[in-house]
């Protein structure tokens, strides 16, 4: 079991300290692993799948244990949270290209049973794909297991910070947005400049999110320390979305390093 400093409560959510990312990382490989070898026939792993820098070490612990034939990855069924809109699948900004080279191409999974959200639909379909890639995941019963990141901005998915009310930020369904200024200079790397950055995406709502069965939120570094300790303390707020996890209380599990966790008080 990975190394874990600490552990304690906020606003009904569980919060475990790691003493670096690695060991963050591996205690969220670790869920995801407890999650696949829990399914049983009648009932497969399904999964809900985030991109970004912070995933990246969970993907290659997954990877391992798959390599050294303790995990397969067959009977599980994965759902990405968010994709850029437009793009192709095989642009190698797109988060379709990011799973194939983190993940996809590196287990078993069989291909038919990896999801990621279309940045092709054209413009006039983009609703109705977004509510099918809901009932799809309802129709596979529901993510058992939702792992996410969060934005410096405090953002989920790319559901950004709004002034909507809370009982409507919390109904937020799977649609297309447009990214929030830091959340672009958080892309500009990627993308060569903050102008070439995609504007628009395409996103699992917060009421999808916030369904899944257990949660955890995977938070590493300093840059993420005060998004963090926003999200922990006070009320929820649609300006903070990763504060609207606490309405999911105790199936959220906050997975930090030190870094991360350094302004929780
Ligand atoms: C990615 C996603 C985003 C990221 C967040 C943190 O699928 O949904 O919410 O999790 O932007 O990104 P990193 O990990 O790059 O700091």
């Amino acid at each position: 079991m990975p190394e874990e400093s600490r552990s304690f409560q906020r606003a009904g959510m569980t919060v475990r300290v790691f003493p670096d990312a690695g060991a963050a990382s591996r205690a969220a490989a670790d869920r995801i692993a407890s999650t696949i070898r829990a399914a049983s026939p009648g009932h497969r792993a399904i999964l809900g799948m985030a991109t970004g820098a912070t995933p990246q070490k969970v993907y290659s612990h997954l990877a391992s244990l798959h390599a050294a034939g303790g995990l397969s990855f067959r009977d599980a069924v994965t759902y990405n949270l968010d994709e850029y809109y437009p793009i192709q699948p095989l642009d190698p900004k797109s988060y379709r290209c990011y799973m194939h080279r983190h993940f996809f191409s590196l287990v078993d999974l069989p291909p038919q049973q990896g999801h990621v959200l279309d940045g092709t639909v054209p413009e006039g379909f983009v609703a109705a794909h977004c509510a099918e890639f809901e009932r799809w995941i309802e129709a596979d019963g529901g993510l058992d297991l939702q792992l996410l990141g969060i934005g410096r901005n405090g953002h989920i998915g790319f559901n950004e910070p709004s002034e909507l009310t809370v009982a409507e930020a919390l109904a937020l369904p799977t649609r297309l947005i447009e990214l929030h200024p830091l959340t672009r200079e958080d892309a500009a790397r990627e993308f060569g400049g903050v102008d070439k950055v995609i504007p628009r995406a395409l996103t699992l709502g917060v009421r999808a999110i916030l369904s899944a069965r257990s949660i955890l939120m995977l938070a590493t570094g300093a840059h993420k320390a005060e998004a963090v300790a926003a999200a922990l303390a006070g009320q929820m707020r649609a300006s903070l979305p990763a504060s609207l996890l606490q309405a999911a209380g105790e199936r959220v599990t906050w997975l930090v390093d030190e870094a991360a966790a350094s302004g929780v008080s």
